[in-house]
């Protein structure tokens, strides 16, 4: 069994608290919990649990009512399932799904997802809010075509009431729509470390310093985008799979300082185990709201490392 570079974990455990070294050590080798999301555009939480019963499958609830976690050992027959492979489940880590929820859309709004594929938290806005405009943006076209086929399958692509719109392109450009939307989630290309497995070498191949500084300068011009497109009184969220300080916390402390008219905001829901925003890092303070309102989900057995914050402009 090979493990991620020895460099790497120490500095994860500089990051992380100590009362969470076992969780990180252990989310590096355990199967990762099996969270689904019910796409409530197409069955409601009650049927779903119903259709999983029959199967003689053990779902167990989640803190939001689409959230359905099943045992490790059953995820094949979930995946298997017809509900699964007719897009009325879909296999979502509950991170992943934190993001949306934190975005918390309303019907009638328009909303951009800037970096969308492959769709998981786009097919998820578009079940939240129901009714109105959502762009699902993509700068890789072979990812965009995946995000369509994701999409499609969850029926979110024909329901009355509910434009999906699938663009492709640079989510930069987006700077250009200046105060034109509600709600964007920038769920932020990154370095990945929240998702590091022993069983996956490839995820954390090329992991460096110099990789995650790289990250966190797209990062900063995607943020800064996504926070000129949206509205005065709009909610930008920001997400990130990743534990470096540079890629999450020094992102928001540098669009914080370039945007006087933006602050943070408390996540709208609580998120059991999450831990606050750091304070510091190689010497670097951060802004107390930056503490205080952005939460990290560290990797263990309910949480894939995460980070998310909710900016509000104006
Ligand atoms: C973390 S993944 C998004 C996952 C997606 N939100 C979901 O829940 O399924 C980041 C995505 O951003 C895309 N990306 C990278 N740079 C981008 C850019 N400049 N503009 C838009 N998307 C970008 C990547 O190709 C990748 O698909």
């Amino acid at each position: 069994m090979t493990l991620p570079p020895a460099e790497w974990i120490a500095r994860a455990e500089q990051i992380l608290p100590v009362e969470c070294h076992a969780g990180f050590r252990a989310s590096l080798e355990e199967p990762r919990p099996t969270w689904l999301r019910v796409n409530t555009l197409r069955i409601s939480p009650e049927q779903a649990w119903e259709a999983l019963a029959e199967a003689g499958l053990d779902p167990a609830p989640g803190p939001w009512s689409e959230a359905i976690q099943v045992p490790v050992a059953q995820r094949l027959d979930v995946l298997r399932h017809l509900l699964h492979r007719e897009g009325l489940l879909y296999a979502q880590s509950l991170s992943s799904q934190a993001a949306s929820r934190v975005l918390d859309p309303q019907p009638g709004e328009d909303i951009v997802d800037l970096c969308a594929a492959p769709g998981s938290k786009a097919g998820h806005l578009a079940a939240l809010m129901g009714t109105g405009c959502l762009i699902a943006n993509e700068v890789s076209k072979g990812r965009s075509y995946k995000l369509k086929d994701v999409l499609f399958r969850l029926g979110a692509l024909d329901r009355p009431g509910l434009d999906v719109r699938i663009r492709t392109g640079d989510g930069v450009r987006f700077r250009g729509h200046k105060d034109a939307f509600d709600r964007v989630l920038v769920d932020a290309p990154c370095s990945g470390e929240g998702r590091f497995h022993v069983q996956d070498p490839a995820s954390w191949q090329g992991w460096s310093l110099r990789k995650i500084k790289g990250c966190a300068s797209k990062q900063k011009a995607l943020l800064h985008a996504a926070l000129d497109a949206v509205k005065p009184g709009g909610v930008v969220v920001y997400a990130t799979c990743t534990l470096a300080p540079e890629e999450n916390e020094g992102v928001i402390s540098r669009a914080l300082a370039r945007y006087p008219d933006v602050r943070l905001e408390p996540l709208p829901l609580t998120l059991q185990g999450s831990l606050p925003g750091l304070t510091e890092w190689n010497g670097k303070a951060f802004a107390p709201t930056i503490t205080e309102h952005a939460r990290r989900l560290p990797p263990g057995p309910l949480w894939d490392g995460f980070f998310l914050a909710r900016l509000k402009k104006g």
